[in-house]
């Protein structure tokens, strides 16, 4: 096979977990842009319509716009439940859902580590468990899980992020043992620092931002574009022999 062609997603279907802003909405655009249907998300239902429908004007793919909380069980296995139904199948998805709060461990309450832990590690697990069933029985699947820098080293005022980024590490590796005798990879894509939401308080603070920037090698924040061809390597045949690595997409932050 031409080796173009082994990133090719035609006939696949794809959720991404908070697909409708930021670095999974550009992970949205490059799985459609490969072929994939697929099915975004949000907490709130219009908001994942209004990407859905975007993304599927400038792909000509069929996009399912969804509500979702992955902190609720339901909420998941209804999610995932419409994907079958609507898609005819799921055979990708990404663990692309995710906050954080920049606290002190000093600080930090029980609340905000409940919160976090509960939406970046147990509701990736949540979203694995179901969607790994039917990619089991079909004899192939991808599971990609939005890692981050902080799944192998620290910044202060991140105790309970580094938790769930290094926990969900943990989980793609054991995720992939469970499942590499089904011809279902899971990996997990793990960014420096981009510039969407989640970063608001970086970017709007010159100082703090200029510290940050020191630290990358490449001299940039990322672009949640320069995540779409990692993404769609881990997606697709062309890392048919890759599982349970984690691929560091962070303009060289942790090279040092
Ligand atoms: N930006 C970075 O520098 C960076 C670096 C490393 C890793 N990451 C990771 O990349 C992922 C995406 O972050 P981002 O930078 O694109 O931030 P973002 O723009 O704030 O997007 C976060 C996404 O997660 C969704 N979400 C939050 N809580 C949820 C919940 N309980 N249930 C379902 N969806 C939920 C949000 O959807 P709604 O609010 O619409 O529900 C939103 O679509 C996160 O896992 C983050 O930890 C980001």
């Amino acid at each position: 096979m031409p080796v173009l062609d082994l990133f090719k997603l035609d006939g696949r279907v794809a959720l991404v977990t908070g697909g409708n802003r930021g670095i999974g909405r550009a992970i949205a655009q490059a799985l459609a842009e490969a072929g994939a249907s697929i099915a975004v998300t949000s907490r709130d239902g219009a908001r994942a319509d209004k990407a859905a429908t975007e993304i599927a004007e400038s792909t000509g793919q069929k996009c399912l716009g969804l509500t979702l909380d992955v902190r609720d069980g339901r909420s998941v296995e209804a999610a995932i439940g419409r994907v079958m139904s609507r898609l005819g199948g799921l055979d990708i998805l990404v663990n692309n859902a995710g906050i954080n709060i920049r606290e002190s461990i000093t600080d930090l309450d029980d609340e905000s580590w409940h919160d976090i832990i509960e939406t970046n590690l147990a509701g990736a697990m949540r979203c694995s468990r179901i969607a790994a069933r039917h990619m089991k029985e079909k004899g192939w699947g991808r599971i990609i899980n939005i890692g981050s820098i902080l799944s192998f080293i620290g910044i202060p005022q991140r105790a309970a992020y580094a938790s769930s980024k290094a926990g969900l590490m943990g989980m793609t590796r054991a995720m992939a043992l469970d499942l590499a005798p089904y011809g279902v990879t899971v990996n997990a894509l793990c960014p420096g620092v981009f510039k969407t939401e989640i970063n608001r308080p970086i970017l709007n603070d010159p100082d703090y931002l200029k510290e940050f920037l020191k630290q990358i090698p490449l001299g940039a924040m990322g672009d949640p574009a320069q995540l779409m061809g990692a993404v769609v390597f881990l997606a697709s045949e062309a890392s048919s022999y890759v599982t349970g690595a984690a691929l560091l997409v962070d303009g060289g932050w942790t090279v040092k």
